[in-house]
């Protein structure tokens, strides 16, 4: 903290909560900020990953905003971070350091910063319905995130919210695993996957415990594993921890986000440092998936945890799983079950996208467990999590409507010309009835597609088309 700056405590610049629909979100963001600045002063990062210029680091251009929250700074915040304050309150002089610990340390001061907090997030939801303007609703949504996080700072997650540390974990009693968790910035809320969440610690610990359930034990073949999102890459090192003894799996760890993969880079190196590692980190977005190598064939086993967070989640993953898991693959996916904020009913909109297997077939959702909290793990908004196993089911409902099922199909298509029009009329003849029926039995692929899970079958039906075109060309060049 500067020290040229006048210090105000919270009890005087955090704005009355009886008053709080009369605040606008500019207001409310600079009284977080000042909260946050006066509580946990910004550290240096201890983590080597590529530095953020100051011009990018308020919102790193090349990753959208994938939805923890919008990092635009309110341009008209009033009187950066001490003076947005309600009534001003008492100034002190210039401080030292120490002082400014001692004032950090008060009790009185932290547990009315902590009521406030608390107490601002459960009145958040009608001072969110009480503007009818968009942008500012959305900005006020960002900062009831932006509360819960500083509730669990002071829930005891400061320490790693904001600096480096390595985190040693060892799962089922001889798993053993370390990460590196670098400092959140509360400037882009882009890189949360700096830091490992408890969603990835549960379904660890669950893999370690029993490694059959999740397809682990198969020594037959090595298995392709994906993570989406990885983060820390958590799930990718336990798999291939848990790899060790048997055929070694191709794991390609993903997300999309610069510093996250230099620091999943990072972590891969310090798990597997001499042996060239199982583990493939790759740069791979969601909404606009490159299924190039190495992600350009079925994975037996994909991963993903903690990443629905914001509506358009559930749809982008489902988009890239369809495409990418194997016919009897398995995608375990865990989310946190968040009470408060604009993650509350994540769950929903996965629920929305993956029907359930008794009502539907095709990518359904196979099962799913309710997880409660785990002793002091994970963050103070996440009551519990969800597993979800998803995969093809392609046993219909009896409710379920199919299409026709026949063992053998015929169609005809007439030629609107005899040889006795001519070899060309009448190899053009040809090629539009063999376009006809084309289109036909497209459609019916199609329909089959829908109704069965996508991604096999349209990889095939793009296969022969493009092997049958081919074959069309060579034959046209032959003809002439
Ligand atoms: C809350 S973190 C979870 C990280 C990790 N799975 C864990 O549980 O610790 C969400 C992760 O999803 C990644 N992510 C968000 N949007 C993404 C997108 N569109 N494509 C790929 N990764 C994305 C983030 O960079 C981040 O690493």
């Amino acid at each position: 903290m500067d020290h040229q700056s006048h210090i105000i405590l919270p009890t005087a610049f955090l704005p009355p909560l009886a008053r709080l629909r009369t605040f606008s979100g500019a207001h409310v963001s600079a009284s977080l900020r000042t909260l946050r600045d006066f509580y946990w002063p910004s550290v240096p990062s201890r983590l080597t990953v590529p530095v953020r210029k100051a011009s990018t680091r308020i919102h790193d251009q090349s990753v959208p905003d994938s939805g923890y929250a919008s990092a635009e700074e309110d341009d008209d915040d009033e009187g950066g971070g001490e003076g947005g304050g309600e009534g001003g309150g008492e100034e002190s002089d210039c401080l030292t350091d120490e002082e400014e610990d001692i004032l950090r340390a008060d009790p009185f001061e932290r547990e009315f910063a902590i009521k406030w907090t608390t107490g601002f997030i459960s009145r958040s939801d009608v001072w969110i319905e009480d503007t009818h303007d968009e942008a500012e609703a959305e900005t006020r949504r960002d900062l009831v995130e932006e509360a819960a996080q500083i509730v669990s700072a002071f829930a005891g997650d400061d320490k790693e919210t904001e600096c480096a540390v390595t985190r040693s974990f060892e799962f089922s009693g001889s798993v053993k695993v370390e990460l590196n968790d670098a400092p959140l910035s509360s400037e882009d809320h882009t890189s949360v996957g700096l830091q490992s969440w408890a969603s990835s610690i549960v379904l660890a610990e669950k893999m370690c415990a029993s490694p059959g359930a999740f397809g682990l034990d198969i020594m037959s073949r090595p298995l392709r594993v994906l993570e989406l999102g990885a983060g820390t890459g958590l799930l990718s090192i336990v798999v291939a921890r848990l790899s060790e003894a048997g055929l070694p799996p191709t794991i390609v760890a993903t997300d999309y986000h610069p510093d996250v993969l230099a620091n999943l880079n990072a972590n891969v190196e310090t798990n597997f440092p001499s042996s060239s590692s199982l583990i493939h980190v790759r740069r791979f977005d969601w909404e606009s998936p490159d299924f190039n190598h190495p992600i350009d064939k079925p994975f037996d086993l994909i991963l993903a945890a903690d990443v629905i967070y914001h509506a358009k989640h559930a749809e982008w993953i489902k988009g890239c799983v369809e495409r990418l898991l194997a016919p009897n693959g398995i995608f375990w996916l865990i989310i946190p079950l968040r009470s408060t904020g604009r993650h509350e009913g994540m769950d929903h909109t996965v629920e929305a996208v993956f029907p359930e297997s008794e009502t539907a077939y095709g990518l359904v959702i196979l099962d799913k467990e309710a997880i409660g909290r785990q002793g002091n793990v994970g963050r103070a908004d996440e009551g519990g999590y969800k597993l979800f196993k998803i995969g093809y089911d392609l046993n219909p409902p009896e409710e379920v409507e199919v299409p026709t099922l026949v063992e053998s199909k015929h169609a005809t298509f007439n030629l609107k010309r005899t040889p006795a029009d001519g070899q060309k009329a009448y190899y053009t003849a040809l090629k539009d009835a063999i376009q006809l029926a084309r289109n036909q039995l497209g459609d019916e692929l199609t329909a089959w597609r829908d109704a069965v899970g996508k991604a096999e079958l349209n990889k095939e039906t793009n296969k022969t088309l493009k092997e049958d075109e081919e074959g069309e060309e060579e034959e046209e060049k032959e003809k002439e």
